[in-house]
């Protein structure tokens, strides 16, 4: 089986009611997309979207709890995103990671509770720009992705999304041959542990723009995109799904 190939937004917390119009939008310009499209909205959006797109794209949270249910106030359980409408959920997004102080073992287990829930983990890893200087970057995305993904991990129930830290918001992307090493790295590690290694959609994200998005699909290992800022808009995500159709 090859990988699906998957072009996701990343809404993060951006956007009312009023911007599911842009999936209006976004569903009359590619009514037929050669790709899966997923948007990840706030949580208040899950709901709306998956009702306004009825299911002609996929629609997912941007993190979950490890538990089920319980005393947890603000946070929201694996199986009530899928209620919402959900089919995925993003995890250990660096901004998480930081401003949340996610740590490898907590992404696990939430990827561990999203599988229980029947929805697909979006596993996120990357290096900082400290790291990559300082030459670890292989050794870091290593360590998250043995940390992160835990071992009921299939290529049916999870996705892999490498994001540098410092080519979020930024601009910046790594050259396209520093994409090509850390993509095959991750599927040899894949391969190594779970076995189905060669059939996992591995997303690049990080500044993926219109312009730039043709040259990151045709590096090697790349099955996709996770797209923040870009996603906002039909007019940029639009051109990105195309270049991937
Ligand atoms: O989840 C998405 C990433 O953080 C990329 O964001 O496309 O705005 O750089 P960006």
């Amino acid at each position: 089986m090859a990988p699906r190939k998957l072009a996701a937004g990343n809404w993060k917390m951006n956007g009312t009611l009023a911007a599911l119009a842009e999936i209006d939008r976004l569903l009359a310009d590619h009514p037929a997309p050669g790709c899966e499209v997923l948007i990840c909205p706030p949580a208040t959006l899950i709901h709306p979207m998956a009702a306004r797109s009825q299911g002609r794209i996929a629609v997912g949270g941007q993190d979950c709890h490890a538990k089920t249910s319980g005393a947890h106030t603000g946070d929201i359980a694996a199986a009530q995103l899928r209620d919402a409408g959900s089919s995925h959920v993003i995890l250990g997004h660096s901004e998480r990671r930081t401003d949340h102080a996610e740590t490898d073992e907590q992404v696990r287990a939430k990827a561990a509770a999203a599988h229980e829930a029947g929805l697909v983990a979006v596993i996120c890893v990357g290096e900082t720009e400290v790291q990559r200087d300082a030459g670890q970057t292989l050794d870091v995305i290593s360590a998250q992705l043995a940390g992160s993904v835990p071992d009921g991990a299939t290529a049916a129930n999870t996705v892999i999304a490498y994001e540098p830290v410092w080519a979020i918001g930024t601009g910046r992307t790594p050259t396209s041959d520093q994409i090509a090493e850390v993509h095959a790295l991750m599927r040899e590690r894949l391969s190594a542990r779970l076995g189905d290694g060669a059939d996992f959609a591995l997303l690049y994200g990080g500044s993926v723009k219109p312009g730039n998005a043709a040259e990151i699909f045709a590096i090697p290992h790349v099955n996709g995109a996770l797209v923040g800022g870009a996603s906002l808009k039909a007019e940029d995500f639009g051109p990105i799904i195309a270049a991937l159709s």
